[in-house]
This record gives C-alpha cells, sequence and structure tokens, in this order.
C-alpha cells in the first residue's frame, strides 16, 4: 500500500488475532445468563451494525429466537423486557445509536453496550448496564471482527443461538491462511488482488444470497468507504424478480461490473439463479465475477468473505491512490449534523 498512514490494512490483516481478543473481551464483560424469549436486537449504524447481521448469518438455522437489526432512533413499537439490546457504537457517541440506548431502558429490555466509549459507556455505567470493551484507535469499520462476536456472545447469554466458541477458533485459524493467500504479500493474480483489479474502473453490483447478502452488504459499504467508490449491493432470489430487467439499459449508462458471492452449502435453487443471473449481466456487456467462502463451519465462511471483500476494497483504494483510512465526507456530515 504506498498511501495508508492510519494502518487500515494493517487492521484487516490482524483479523484472525481479534477473533480470540474480541472472545476475551466479550467474556469479560459481565454479561449475566438471561432468558430473553424475545431474542436480540442489535442497534447501531454502519461498521457498528453489520456485525448483527453477520452474526445472525453466520448462525443460520440455529438461531431459536430473533435476532434483528436496527438501523435508526427507534425500536420497533413492540420491544419490552423479553427482548435484550444490544447498542453498537464504535466511537459511542451515534446519534441514532444513542437514541435506541434510551429507547431499550423506557421499554424496560435487557440492555448491553458494546463500544470503546464515549457517552454510550457512560450512559450504559451510569445505569449498570455491562459493556463489551473494543480497542480504541481503528476506524469503526475495521472493528467489525470484535461486532461480529459481540453479538455472538450476547445471542448465546440471551437464550437466542448456541455459544460458537470453537467456531470462533477454527475460524481464526482459517483466516490466518486466507491473509496468507490474499494478502499484500500474496502473487499479483492471487484471489484479492484479481479481483480489485477487475472491478478497478466499474460501479459494482455485489449479490449475496442466503448468509452471503449480509456480506455483499459489507463488500459494498467498504468500497464506499475505503476506496471512495460507488458501489450498490443486491440480494438473490429477490434480484431476479426486478434488478435484471435494468441491466442492459444500465449498463449502457454506465460501467456496471457484478460480483456473486457464494456459499458452497448454498440452496442448488439459488445455485442456478446466480448461473442465470450472471448470464443475464454478462449479456448486457458487464463482468459477472464470483469469489466463493472458504471455510467448513457457517462463521469460517461468513468472515472468510468478509475477509476478501476488506482486502479488495483498500486494493480499489491503493489502485486510486487513495488513502483508506480517513471518511472525511462522513466526518463533514455528521458536523452538518450537529
Ligand atoms: C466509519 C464507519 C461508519 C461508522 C458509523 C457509526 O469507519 O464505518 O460507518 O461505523 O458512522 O459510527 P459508530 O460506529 O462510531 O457508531
Amino acid at each position: 500500500m504506498s498511501l495508508d498512514p492510519a494502518g487500515l490494512l494493517g487492521d484487516v490483516l490482524a483479523q484472525p488475532h481479534q477473533l480470540g481478543d474480541a472472545l476475551w473481551r466479550a467474556q469479560s464483560a459481565g454479561i449475566p445468563k438471561q432468558d430473553r424469549p424475545g431474542g436480540l436486537i442489535v442497534c447501531g449504524m454502519g461498521g457498528s451494525a453489520i456485525g448483527g447481521d453477520l452474526a445472525a448469518a453466520a448462525l443460520g438455522d440455529r438461531a431459536t429466537r430473533p435476532i434483528t437489526t436496527v438501523r435508526g432512533y427507534a425500536l420497533e413499537s413492540w420491544t419490552g423486557p423479553d427482548s435484550l439490546v444490544l447498542c453498537a457504537s464504535y466511537s459511542g457517541n451515534t446519534e441514532e445509536t444513542l437514541a435506541c440506548f434510551e429507547a431499550a431502558g423506557a421499554a424496560g429490555a435487557g440492555r448491553v453496550a458494546l463500544t470503546t466509549g464515549g457517552q454510550l459507556a457512560e450512559l450504559a455505567r451510569a445505569d449498570g448496564v455491562p459493556v463489551i470493551g473494543v480497542p480504541a484507535g481503528m476506524q469503526p469499520r475495521a472493528a467489525v471482527v470484535y461486532m461480529v462476536v459481540g453479538v455472538l456472545e450476547c445471542a448465546a447469554h440471551c437464550g437466542a443461538a448456541p455459544g460458537v466458541h470453537a467456531e470462533i477458533d477454527t475460524a481464526a485459524a482459517l483466516l490466518g491462511t486466507l491473509v496468507g493467500e490474499w494478502g499484500p504479500e500474496a502473487a499479483d493474480d492471487s484471489t484479492a488482488k484479481a479481483l480489485a483489479r477487475a472491478l478497478h474502473g466499474t460501479l459494482p453490483v455485489i449479490h449475496g444470497a442466503g448468509p452471503t447478502a449480509a456480506v455483499a452488504r459489507r463488500w459494498k459499504t467498504q468500497v464506499n468507504e475505503n476506496a471512495e467508490a460507488a458501489a450498490f449491493w443486491s440480494e438473490l432470489p429477490e434480484a431476479d424478480h426486478n434488478e435484471i430487467c435494468g441491466w442492459a439499459r444500465g449498463r449502457a449508462a454506465g460501467p456496471l461490473s457484478s460480483v456473486f458471492l457464494e456459499d458452497p452449502d448454498q440452496h442448488p435453487r439459488i445455485q442456478r439463479r446466480i448461473e442465470l443471473t450472471a448470464a443475464v449481466v454478462e449479456r448486457a456487456g458487464a463482468p459477472a465475477l464470483r469469489a466463493t467462502a472458504r471455510g467448513e463451519t457457517r462463521l469460517e465462511r461468513v468472515l472468510s468473505l468478509v475477509l476478501l471483500g476488506d482486502l479488495v476494497s483498500v486494493y480499489l483504494a491503493d489502485l486510486d491512490g487513495v488513502d483508506p483510512g480517513p471518511v472525511e465526507e462522513l466526518v463533514r456530515f455528521k458536523n452538518e449534523l450537529t
């Protein structure tokens, strides 16, 4: 990387080690075991919210109660004491998440905070709410592993899903291997570098299905924030009921490209749909790229694609001479709001 003074690439490459640290931090937070039939509600925005979607994707049908993510100022009107509300904010100062923290308290829901500090930590401590500490000094989106593991632990503590500690260990080992295969020391034709070159100068639409839908959203937002480029995400099978109609004229209007994120365990009809949707994209004259999740467990497969997308977005930044760390537009926007 020629331009990365804040070391964002280093934070991505540290994901294998962050997994164990994240688990230790979540276990040290003193979250009581509790029976919450309403399940787990994760409140957050941006890089702090995506952990909710990714954890739910990694648990899949092992979840026994709802695990949902709220991005906004308000909880559903029916939220009450039967739910655990995890408020995730890296900075601890995101107004939407702070509003949900207050709303969860007013609703009598169980609460946990996941943060480096800020107002969220202060409010939580004042109310005796457990805080899972996240290490400071990163960009919020670079702390994705801490967010995912925090959600997984809360899901286990409120009876929404089984604990997955063994899977976290095996995922750490796999990600260590993948950092070697896809990292900056890997060959020029290695997967992440090749994908970044193929996407460079295009407007990517990242497609996911089932467990890879949340990862598609993560890829899109990482391209937005790290490479400061436009990107979109989409979900199969829904895209086959509308979006495919727009590819031919959309491609004529701009340099669209697509990536299909595949899970080796996906439904056979999803496999068929990916083939046919990729053919629609190619007929429109746009590249249809593929990336397949790695690993045995669902957590490994979700995290392998997260790592791949994070690397692709950082390599895209490098190809354009963009510093992947700062998000000046977000900072300017937040300042304008206040
Ligand atoms: C910045 C980033 C953003 C933030 C979002 C919410 O790296 O990823 O999407 O995550 O603006 O801020 P926090 O995470 O501090 O609550």
